[in-house]
């Protein structure tokens, strides 16, 4: 599978830019706030319906315009397909493939495999257990539509249980059986998502241990678990908690609190890991999500490589070109601030390697290898 090109239209720092991509891989050189990043996003709109950086879809607009598109022609298994996702002002967003629009955007994830290495991106790590939670969720979404849509439902009913709780106690009543109808279909949902959600931590965990020894040199065993309240009778904490959720209006039970605790030599990387074993567990999780998406889909996921010549050091560097190098990965899209340091890593590599300039939302191929001169 590979992006064969991609246009934008009011894209962030981009007002209308076609770029015509490498299948193998695709550096982006330019100035710090050229429009390097903002392109990889845009690749990321197209496979994920969001941004990897902004929350706020409005915020993918350029600043005073109403609205914007992105569309991408790919190959897969030698077949054309299209994909297009827009946003109008006031409207619901848009997310085509072939011209078919989806009645609901998350139907489209998991379509075009791809994943994001941004180094800078430590909150996986650092953050609090929500971030875990989300960066596996999209994950699995990517490879199981009904968990996906179990997840949203899930939220969904989470949100109203929250509301009734509320609204018992502004309004001074109780229903228990009105209550115990949400529980229902909590746990039921619940279960659901437990049983994938372990089934996925027992695949993906053995691939980030074997690719954390990979890339850093040190020795130290690290290990990813996974703990819910669905490891214990449910249905008890649920109405042992009963009580507390009416007083905080909450619903604190259930696999909105799972847990996924990064552990290095049985500590807790957030806690006791260095910055560089840090970056280096990460890596390994972004790795292993492109071979878990890789065994799943038995296609290569696009691979977007950001800035990581910047923020790795030359052993992890060297690590992943090697990878880079052995055919691995499909295709990849890097991008870096200084061009001659892209120019001497990919002068060699037998692929082949388009190099791109961004300036100011206006890309342009280098042509041929004979070119990338530094000026
Ligand atoms: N909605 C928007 N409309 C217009 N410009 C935007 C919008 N969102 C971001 N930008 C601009 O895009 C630029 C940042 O682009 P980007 O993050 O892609 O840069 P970069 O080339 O990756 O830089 P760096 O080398 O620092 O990582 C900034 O100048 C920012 O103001
Ligand atoms: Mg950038």
């Amino acid at each position: 599978m590979h992006l064969e090109n991609i246009s934008l239209n009011n894209f962030k720092n981009y007002e209308s830019a076609k770029v015509h991509l490498s299948k193998e891989i695709n550096c982006f050189v330019g100035k710090n706030g050229s429009g390097k990043t903002n392109l990889l996003d845009a690749i990321y709109y197209l496979s994920i319906t969001r941004s990897a950086f902004t929350s706020q879809d409005v915020q993918c607009m350029k600043h005073d315009e109403t609205y914007f598109s992105i569309r991408g022609e790919y190959e897969i298994d030698e077949k054309k397909r299209t994909a297009i996702c827009g946003l109008q002002t006031g409207k619901k967003k848009l997310v085509k493939l072939d011209d078919k629009p989806y009645r609901k955007a998350s139907e489209h994830i998991g379509k075009l495999p791809l994943v994001l290495i941004a180094p800078d991106d430590t909150d996986v790590i650092r953050g609090g257990s929500e971030d875990r939670r989300k960066f596996f969720d999209a994950i699995i979404a990517q490879t199981d539509q009904a968990y996906l849509q179990n997840l949203i439902k899930y939220n969904h009913t989470m949100k109203q249980r929250n509301s009734l709780l509320k609204q018992f106690l502004e309004r001074d009543y109780f229903d228990i059986t009105l209550l115990k109808q949400y529980d229902k279909q909590l746990i039921e949902l619940g279960k659901l998502i437990y049983k994938a959600r372990k089934q996925f931590i027992t695949a993906f965990q053995p691939l980030v241990a074997q690719h954390y020894q990979q890339i850093s040199e040190k020795s130290e065993n690290v290990a990813l678990e996974y703990t819910s309240h669905f490891d214990e009778d449910v249905e008890m904490l649920f109405e042992d908690n009963l009580a507390k959720d009416r007083v905080l209006k909450r619903t604190s039970i259930g696999i909105h609190k799972d847990e996924y605790p990064f552990l290095m030599d049985d500590r807790h990387i957030r806690k006791f890991g260095s910055q560089g074993q840090q970056k280096s567990y990460l890596i390994a999780l972004k790795l292993a999500n492109f071979d878990f998406l890789l065994k799943e889909k038995e296609v290569k996921p696009l691979l977007l490589l950001d800035d990581i010549f910047d923020k790795l050091d030359d052993f992890r560097i060297t690590k992943l070109m090697e990878m880079v190098a052995s055919d691995a990965f499909g295709q990849i899209f890097v991008t870096d601030a200084r061009p001659e340091r892209t120019f001497g890593i990919f002068e060699n590599i037998e692929h082949d390697v388009k190099i791109f300039s961004v300036e100011q939302g206006a890309i342009q191929e280098i042509d041929g290898r004979d070119n990338w001169v530094i000026e």
